[in-house]
């Protein structure tokens, strides 16, 4: 008898980091059902999983959320993971941070993730299934310039740590994956958008953070967190849960 393929939920799959997960597990025979609010990048990553099942979905709406998990279980015929990559960036002072930008941040990073791991809950369950959240640095220690984020970020920790003890008794694991800076359209984003017309230097001030020093330091490479991200699928991680894992080349280990 042939077990059943496994089927596995990844948002933010048009995004860096996502789309080298959904390619990790589509390479290593899972079924993999692909979501993001960007469609053309998102059909992209399909066709580079073979052709995967992929909807267009804004998690900023909980009913989306819902509908979702309940399109993505009927299209695996299972769930036995999600991979929550969505996530939106936004930086600037506290003080002058606007109310669009705070929803934005919250709406995607907190709310969208939480609702849409909500409605997985009972399919994970039948499964022993996992989650993984994109956490990052900044959800473990504080970020200069970037409070609204960093919150969503100890939000999506917490809510982590929280779920894996309420989910154990059902043999669901639930950990949070966070990354230092990932090379992606993420930092392209934060580099145009923040970095005063000179993306190259704001790079080289994000760099210049890291214990490896000048010359050796480097962003991550999302198929370096993808990795991190398939094994804590594998039956090895088992007794790993409720888990903030730094991949950050030491970024938040201490000063
Ligand atoms: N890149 C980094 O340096 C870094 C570091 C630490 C943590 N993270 C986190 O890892 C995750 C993935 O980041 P990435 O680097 O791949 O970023 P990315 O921008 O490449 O991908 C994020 C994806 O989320 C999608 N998204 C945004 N708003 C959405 C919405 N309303 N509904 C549905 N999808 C939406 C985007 O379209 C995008 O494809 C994010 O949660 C991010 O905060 C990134």
């Amino acid at each position: 008898m042939t077990e059943a393929t496994r089927a596995v939920l990844v948002t933010g799959a048009a995004g860096g980091i996502g789309g080298a997960v959904a390619r990790r597990f589509a390479a290593s025979g899972w079924r993999v059902l692909l979501t993001d609010v960007e469609p053309v990048a998102l059909a992209a990553t399909a066709a580079a999983c073979g052709g995967a099942a992929h909807r267009v979905v804004d998690l900023r709406s909980t009913a989306r959320c819902r509908e979702l998990v309940e399109w993505a279980a009927a299209e695996g015929g299972r769930l036995d993971g999600l991979v929550n990559a969505a996530g939106v960036w936004r930086e600037g002072p506290a003080a002058t941070t606007t109310e669009a930008d705070f929803d934005v941040v919250f709406d995607v990073n907190v709310k969208g993730l939480y609702f849409t791991t909500a409605a997985a809950i009972p399919y994970l369950a039948q499964s022993g299934g996992f989650v993984v959240n994109l956490s990052s640095d900044a959800g473990i220690q504080g970020n200069t310039g970037a409070a609204a984020y960093s919150a969503s970020k100890g939000a999506v920790a917490l809510f982590t740590k929280s779920l894996a003890l309420e989910l154990a008794p059902q043999g669901v694991r639930v950990n949070a994956i966070c990354p230092g800076d990932v090379a992606s359209p993420m930092l392209e984003f934060q580099a145009h958008t923040y970095g005063g017309g000179d993306p190259a230097a704001y790079y080289e001030r994000l760099l210049s953070g890291y214990p490896q020093g000048p010359g050796r330091a480097r962003f991550i490479r999302p198929e370096e967190v993808a990795a991190l991200v398939e094994f804590l699928s594998r039956p090895e991680a088992a007794p790993i849960t409720g888990a903030t894992l730094s991949i950050d080349f030491g970024y938040s280990a201490g000063k």
